[in-house]
């Protein structure tokens, strides 16, 4: 499948699944209801064609934007593109902007603007400090590309889609006989120094790497079948021991902290099938 024939998410995101889309697809099971714990940009969301989704993630910022997209669509659409004008792609104007997001209560106000800051911020980061504060520094881009066909497109398509903000684990406790599971979680460390896990406040640890193999394995045996995705390494190679299949490949992605340098990344898909015929 070409890349031209895939749907863009909206949103740029770290560790977004658009590039491997094709990797996914040989691999996801047939199911209703495809349910993504680490739902991030939606990549796989928008490229896949079940009934029905869940789709979920620990960044409330995230989920309340989709809420607000799904319900009202090209209204909300608008009140985006106000700020996606030269006037806005300016260093003092983004900052302000930054810190109205960052003590604003309003809702709808916050998803516009968290748009605005991805598309206007450094690399496309979503990065918060040590207080819940949005800490992005201005990405100086020449024009930031509005995403109105992308939105309209998630829009449409979320139609079919719930979504919730919870820890992955929480997730787990909601799933139904028909559902597959793809899980996305941020990626295992490709070397002792690197940290890739700073997609919200609080990290994701070697422990809850180990706790969603523990919970891919114990769905499978309730005949909800797996899928998950991380870098290949020694320990995904072994905390994801007991699946059925493991594809690896590379993929050319930008990992390092320049974001500039590409290098290619080994991943793994690992597949934990039903064990209820
Ligand atoms: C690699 S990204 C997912 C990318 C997504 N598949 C895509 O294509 O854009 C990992 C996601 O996990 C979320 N996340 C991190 N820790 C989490 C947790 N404990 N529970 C649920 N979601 C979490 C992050 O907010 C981020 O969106």
């Amino acid at each position: 499948m070409g890349s031209t024939t895939l749907n863009r998410p909206f949103l740029k995101w770290a560790g977004n699944k658009f590039r491997i889309m094709q990797h996914i697809h040989t691999m996801l099971p047939t199911g209703e209801r495809l349910v993504e714990p680490f739902a991030g940009s939606g990549a796989v969301f928008l490229n896949t064609d079940y009934d029905q989704y869940l789709l979920a993630d620990n960044n409330f910022d995230l989920i309340s934007l989709y809420q607000i997209l799904a319900e009202q669509g090209e209204d909300f659409i608008g009140q985006c593109a106000k700020l996606f004008r030269d006037a806005t792609n300016q260093e003092a104007y983004y900052y302000r902007r930054r810190i109205e997001f960052n003590k604003s209560k309003n809702l709808e106000r916050k998803a516009a603007l968290f748009v605005y800051l991805n598309r206007h911020g450094y690399n496309g980061l979503c990065r918060y400090n040590a207080s819940g504060g949005f800490n992005v520094p201005f990405g100086r881009y020449k024009r930031p590309y509005f995403p109105a066909k992308e939105m309209y497109r998630f829009y449409q398509k979320a139609q079919q889609a719930k979504f919730l903000h919870v820890d992955f684990a929480k997730v787990f406790n909601e799933l139904n006989t028909g559902d597959v599971v793809y899980c996305d979680p941020p990626y295992v460390p490709l070397s002792k120094s690197a940290n890739f896990t700073s997609y919200s406040a609080g990290g994701f640890d070697t422990q809850q790497q180990k706790q969603l193999a523990q919970l891919a394995e114990t769905s499978r045996q309730d005949g909800i079948p797996v899928l998950i995705s991380n870098h290949n390494t020694q320990f995904t190679r072994q905390a994801y021991k007991q699946a059925d299949n493991i594809k690896r490949f590379k993929v050319m992605r930008s990992i390092s902290c320049n974001g500039q340098q590409r290098k290619p990344a080994g991943e793994l898909l690992a597949l934990f099938e039903s064990r209820v015929a």
